[in-house]
């Protein structure tokens, strides 16, 4: 079976983005992969270095979502990345043929270095970010990773990384890996900005039905429907692309109650707030189930090092072959 690797950093609640934009994805690529995913808790130390206490329960956390939302260890590797000491390994390895000049030109890093200011990102490790996600997905020779397309570039520098390291050696020790692009379109948060933890805007996994349609009724809408009698344009509500998603079969229906002023902004809400508590009924309760038993979670997670390691150790022996 060709091998697909994957990891999220454990750096809180995982939300509807995360299930729609990854986990659906991850979920089904299992019929057909070996799938092999990570809690990136060495990733998520590079910003989380003054805040690590969390990380370690986080990491718990998610697999909890990951697990309730149909990743299923009988299938797929799961793991926390700290626990296979191979990962650190290649990273020094990817790291010594690395050109500076890569890492300084990466748009991401860039990125966020200007927009995350509440951390100071200036370090050592995080301008080798990408360099620690090759050695992921290279140490497992993964063929395919789903990812999204702002990690794009990381993924080029992987490639590249890979390329170099085979042509200085003389060696094909790593193949090429190709993008999993998700095709489900973005989700937005509930206030219309990129739904995003930091902003507050998110409907997590772990939401119950209350909070779910507190949230909901919440959501912006067509700024320019300002009474009930007056006609909604529903392209630009993102409760309408909500219903797209989440209730499809009714979106038809949501676009002619809008956009004939038959229904209000409210009623149309709360209809769209029992469709997401209907898709997230059984998350919930998959969720509920393993929240009892984290310690069974965590074994979970053990277990998988145990299996990822095994794996790591063959590609480790391999380049350590080319190289010295
Ligand atoms: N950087 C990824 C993110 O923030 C997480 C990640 C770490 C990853 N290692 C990876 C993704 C390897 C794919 C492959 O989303
Ligand atoms: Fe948005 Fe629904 Fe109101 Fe139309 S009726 S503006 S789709 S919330």
């Amino acid at each position: 079976m060709k091998k697909v690797f994957s990891a999220m950093r454990p750096t809180g609640k995982l939300h509807l983005g995360h299930l729609l934009g990854a986990l659906k994805n991850w979920v089904s690529l299992q019929k057909e992969y070996q799938c092999i995913f990570a809690v990136a808790d060495w990733h998520a130390l590079m910003s989380e270095y003054e805040n690590s206490g969390e990380l370690r329960a986080n990491g718990v956390e998610m697999a909890i979502d990951w697990m309730a939302c149909g990743i299923d260890p009988e299938k797929s590797i799961l793991y926390r990345q700290s626990d296979v000491a191979g990962h650190l390994e290649l990273q020094m390895f990817l790291s010594c043929l690395t050109p500076l000049g890569w890492l300084e030109r990466n748009p991401t890093y860039k990125e966020q270095l200007r927009e995350i200011t509440t951390r100071d990102l200036q370090t050592y490790a995080f301008l080798g970010y990408p360099v620690l996600q090759a050695a992921d997905i290279l140490l497992y020779k993964a063929d395919a990773v789903p990812i999204g397309e702002d990690q794009l570039p990381h993924l080029e520098l992987c490639r590249e990384i890979a390329r170099r390291f085979n042509s200085i050696y003389e060696r094909q020790v790593f193949t090429d890996c190709k993008a999993i692009l998700t095709a489900t379109p973005r989700l937005l948060g509930t206030d219309n900005r990129k739904m995003s933890k930091s902003y507050g805007n998110t409907i997590n996994l772990s939401d119950n039905a209350k909070d779910v349609e507190k949230k909901v009724v919440s959501m912006i809408t067509d700024p320019k429907r300002v009474r009930m009698a007056d006609p909604g344009h529903p392209e630009e509500c993102n409760v309408y692309s909500y219903y797209k998603v989440f209730a499809s079969q009714e979106a038809p229906g949501c676009y002619e109650w809008c956009s004939r002023a038959l229904k209000g902004c409210v009623e149309c809400k709360r209809n769209l707030a029992g469709h997401i508590n209907q898709t997230l009924a059984p998350i919930r309760e998959k969720r509920a189930g393993l929240e009892k038993d984290k310690a069974k979670v965590a074994g979970i997670l053990e277990e998988g090092a145990v299996k990822a390691a095994k794996i790591a150790a063959q590609t480790l022996a391999e380049v350590r072959e080319a190289v010295f």
